[in-house]
């Protein structure tokens, strides 16, 4: 059952035919410009874009807005241990509109935290686990008011939101290559489900086709 101190997740992304987000080498340059104006569209209308860290190490993302005006929003990073270098695009680029907050465990000394912090990071503790704690972390973000957090992957934050039943609405395009290989990260990594019955449910409300691509839009089912 949703939490109603959890912000309302969006999960967006591009994949492949068969399911991947990236090739066995990182390369996720799945998007036409036609596609990244519709992200860049959606995340005008959201309090925060959310990544994990592999993201941040593969592609470096400025995690910006291009095309359209807006009031900017949080960049929120989940990084267990701090490891993503001072120098990210989602450090350095435009801290004053995009305000940076990386999600960290309880076993990060606080030294070097504050490296981070004399940045302009915002840092928040969520668990002393081996990996940022989803269910600790929501409420804290909520009362940030972040009402709504765009998830913009990669495969293994995607089956941590998808395993505690976090997503409520999934906004994905079908890109139209296959690159194949288990190596490359699928929309969502993890361990899976064993049964059908025990994963999350949508319901498709729109679909839309043009030259090429498709966009899929899903809802929780209630
Ligand atoms: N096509 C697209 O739309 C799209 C979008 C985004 C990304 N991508 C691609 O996806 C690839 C990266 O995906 P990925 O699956 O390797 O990595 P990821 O999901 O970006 O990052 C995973 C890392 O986040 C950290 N993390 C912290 N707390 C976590 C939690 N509760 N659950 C899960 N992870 C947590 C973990 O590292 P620590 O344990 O060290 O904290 C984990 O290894 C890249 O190649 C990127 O280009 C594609």
């Amino acid at each position: 059952m949703k939490k109603v101190n959890n912000p309302y997740i969006i999960l967006n992304a591009a994949m492949t035919i068969d399911g991947k987000i990236a090739t066995k080498e990182g390369d996720s340059e799945l998007s036409d410009k036609v596609d990244w104006k519709e992200v860049h569209k959606l995340r005008t209308q959201v309090d925060a874009i959310m990544v994990g860290k592999e993201t941040i190490l593969k592609d470096n993302p400025k995690l910006h807005i291009k095309y359209y005006n807006h009031k900017g929003y949080y960049r929120i990073v989940l990084d267990s241990n701090l490891t993503i270098p001072l120098e990210s695009n989602v450090i350095s680029f435009q801290p004053d509109i995009y305000p940076t907050i990386i999600c960290i465990t309880d076993n990060v000394p606080f030294t070097k935290q504050r490296d981070y912090e004399e940045k302009g990071v915002k840092i928040i503790r969520a668990g002393d686990g081996k990996r940022v704690d989803l269910i600790k972390l929501l409420p804290i973000l909520k009362s940030l008011g972040i009402n709504t957090i765009l998830l913009e992957g990669g495969g293994n934050l995607n089956w941590s939101f998808i395993q505690n039943n976090l997503i409520d609405d999934i906004r994905l395009t079908i890109a139209p290559w296959i690159v194949g290989g288990k190596e490359a990260t699928s929309l969502v990594e993890g361990i899976g489900f064993e049964e059908i019955k025990s994963a999350p449910r949508f319901d498709l409300f729109d679909v839309k086709i043009r030259t090429y691509y498709i966009t899929l839009s899903y809802k929780k089912r209630k």
